[in-house]
């Protein structure tokens, strides 16, 4: 089995990470807080800061898994779906390694890595599971029936989870990303507030509906009492974390219903939030499930999900050549 250095650049994370016959070695990651203060993440701020943090973040990875260069059997980075800026960065610097190296390309799908982040370490899931994968660009439900075979049985028709988060927060004046923030408020109040809960039918979600729904109350509300957000801020954050939670878990149980699946795996950005994590394994322990959400580090944007990924291809003998080029619709 292979060392493969793994590359991850699609949003605003510079990731960099060694995997060695599947295992992770190394897992380094070097945010942006350039986007902080446009209340979003900024595409040609994040690629150019992608080309500032990529030797760097690679050189660290190296280190901290204590390889050189020339341990290096294979090169493994992330080739869509993200930003078309910051992606390029990450996949015209493992071409460059791997050419100057003579060593094998392995492109990888980053919802597909989200998935395997399982992988990274124990206990993994058994094959076949059911996986909701949350994150700020997706939203999805995912049979996965080997490493690289899966089926994508639900999605959202709007916005994702995690822009249901973030955006509600923009509305609240809580700076970005707002996901981490509103769990954080959550925690210090109570659910009190009702809002629309939208469903679109079948496996998918809606959240654009529940945007407007905080909005419209947010409004009513400031009307009769103009300090109603600042007075009622944990209240409000509950009560966003709290229907977002429903919808996601309402879809993750029909869907685990249809199946017949009890593996259940949650991925992505929004897997760190608290509210659902609990709310899984409340309803896992009530269903029955075996349920596995990955470590924080794993749940994020990160290369370590990438070169575990590039271990399965690797393994398959899944290869591309240096014609390849970033996708961000892939
Ligand atoms: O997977 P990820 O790191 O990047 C994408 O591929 O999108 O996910 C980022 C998303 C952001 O929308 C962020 O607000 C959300 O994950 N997020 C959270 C939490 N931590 C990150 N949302 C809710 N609660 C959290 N604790
Ligand atoms: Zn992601």
């Amino acid at each position: 089995m292979p060392t493969i250095l793994a590359i991850e650049s699609s949003c605003d994370d510079t990731s960099a990470a060694i995997v060695a016959d599947g295992v992770v070695l190394s897992n380094v990651t070097a945010g942006q807080v350039v986007h902080e203060e446009f209340g979003g993440v900024v595409p040609e701020h994040a690629s150019r800061a992608h080309q500032r943090n990529i030797v760097p973040t690679v050189a660290v990875a190296l280190k901290r898994a204590d390889r050189k260069p020339e341990d290096i059997d294979a090169v493994a980075f992330t080739r869509g779906p993200g930003l078309i800026g910051s992606l390029m960065v990450g996949v015209s610097f493992a071409k460059a390694f791997a050419l100057a190296r003579n060593l094998p390309l392995i492109e990888v799908d980053h919802m597909q890595a989200h998935v395997l982040a399982h992988f990274a370490e124990d206990p993994k899931p058994k094959f076949p599971f059911l996986c909701l994968t949350v994150s700020g660009g997706h939203t999805q439900l995912v049979v996965v029936k080997t490493a690289l075979e899966q089926e994508i049985i639900g999605r959202t028709i709007d916005d994702a989870a995690g822009e249901a988060f973030d955006k509600s927060g923009k509305m609240l004046g809580l700076p970005y990303p707002a996901g981490p923030e509103i769990d954080k408020l959550a925690r210090q109040g109570s659910p009190t507030i009702k809002f629309a809960r939208p469903d679109p039918g079948e496996l998918n979600f809606s959240f654009s509906g529940l945007k407007t729904s905080i909005l419209y109350t947010l409004q009513k509300r400031i009307k009769a009492e103009p300090d109603f957000v600042k007075d009622n801020l944990a209240d409000i954050c509950a009560s966003i974390q709290h229907t977002i939670v429903f919808i996601l878990l309402r879809k993750l149980e029909m869907a685990a219903e249809q199946t017949g699946l009890t593996e259940i795996a949650l991925a992505g950005g929004v897997s760190a939030n608290s509210g659902l994590r609990e709310g899984l394994a409340e309803l896992g322990a009530a269903k029955g499930w075996s349920t596995y959400i990955p470590r924080i580090e794993y749940c994020t944007d990160n290369a370590a999900m990438i070169g575990v990924t590039g271990s399965f291809k690797y393994e398959a003998g899944e290869f591309v050549g240096q014609e390849v080029a970033p996708a961000a619709r892939l």
